[in-house]
């Protein structure tokens, strides 16, 4: 049984220059450009170890908002440079990996929304994951991550929600909003949906004193078996802090370079399921793609929205910030 991962795959495309060779080529192609490099968690370590600021999807975009540089480049999904763009019209936003696409975010359709505003008319909101496309945002009322999900959807005036895409986090929401009548839609993360509950009671076992801490896109069966649930960030926070020692971390593998940065010299230890949760679309981001991409400027994030959706999605995305602020 692999109970730990040791080192993970790195998934790198890249330059095989050392270390510091390569953050001064970084550096050099940032100053050039004006540029500043944010990464998501579920990244390769070594993009995440070039990376300026290295947070879950609320961090991304709400930093994004407040950097002085003209260029943002995300190592992340591509739903994540839409956000950073639509939130700054004004900057050039590049991906490293335009292909590197989230499936969960094309899980909605137009009808579920407009059939949801009929039945419920204005005491409906539709909340959507930034998980999405721009287009589904622009179909939305607000969005929400997983870190804030909750807090959002409790501030929310109307009582009916419809909760798109991802059915597991809307039901996790319905689950701690009991006085909201949340409608989930059908949308799934393939990585989360497909972590085997079977696995998870296979390494409880193995390790009884292991917390488990666990994202909310996971299965209903797998959440229920959880210590702590929450986003990227949040399972970070909670081994960096908790007195214990063994926690099994039930979300992709590339959560474990910064619990490791985080616990270092602590003595804890960290399990993931026999079949390791892995994010072929994060692991598409390479460091010789963010060095292509920071030395010819390739990769800009379009808006491909007419003026009043991209209004919509971007009012969506600031009523996040500002609901989640309060
Ligand atoms: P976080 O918002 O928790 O970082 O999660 C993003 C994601 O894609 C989870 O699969
Ligand atoms: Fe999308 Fe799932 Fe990958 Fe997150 S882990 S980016 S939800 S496919």
């Amino acid at each position: 049984m692999q109970d730990e991962i040791e080192g993970i795959s790195t998934g790198s495309g890249g330059a095989r220059r050392e270390p510091s060779g390569l953050r001064r080529a970084v550096d050099r192609l940032k100053a050039a450009r004006d540029a500043v490099v944010l990464a998501h968690y579920y990244v390769a370590p070594e993009v995440q170890e070039l990376a300026d600021h290295v947070g879950d999807s609320f961090y991304l975009a709400k930093l994004a908002k407040t950097l002085p540089q003209r260029t943002i480049v995300l190592a992340g999904v591509a739903f994540m440079g839409e956000s950073a763009k639509l939130l700054n019209p004004e900057k050039t936003v590049l991906l490293p990996e335009p292909a590197a696409d989230c499936p969960m975010a094309h899980m909605v359709q137009r009808r579920t929304i407009d059939e949801a505003r009929a039945a419920w008319g204005d005491d409906l909101a539709v909340v959507c994951y930034v998980n999405s496309t721009m287009e589904a945002k622009s179909w939305s009322d607000v969005c929400v991550t997983s870190s804030n999900a909750v807090k959002i959807c409790s501030e929310l005036p109307q009582r009916h929600i419809l909760f798109i895409p991802d059915r597991n986090l809307g039901r996790y929401v319905a689950e701690q909003l009991p006085g909201k009548h949340v409608i989930l839609n059908r949308g799934f993360c393939p990585r989360h949906q497909a972590i085997s509950l079977d696995e998870l009671i296979d390494l409880k076992e193995a390790h009884p004193d292991a917390l488990v801490l666990a994202h909310p896109e996971c299965t209903e069966e797998v959440l229920a078996e959880a210590d702590y649930i929450g986003s990227t960030s949040g399972i970070i926070e909670y081994a960096a802090a908790s007195e214990a020692r063994e926690f099994i971390i039930v979300t992709v593998r590339g959560v474990i370079y910064e619990l490791r940065r985080r616990c270092a010299g602590q003595g804890k230890r960290f399990h993931f399921t026999r079949t390791v949760p892995t994010c072929i679309n994060m692991d598409a981001i390479t460091v010789g793609k963010l060095l292509r991409c920071l030395e010819t400027g390739s990769g800009e994030v379009e808006i491909g929205l007419d003026g009043d959706a991209r209004d919509r999605a971007a009012r969506a995305l600031d009523r996040m910030l500002e609901l989640a602020a309060r």
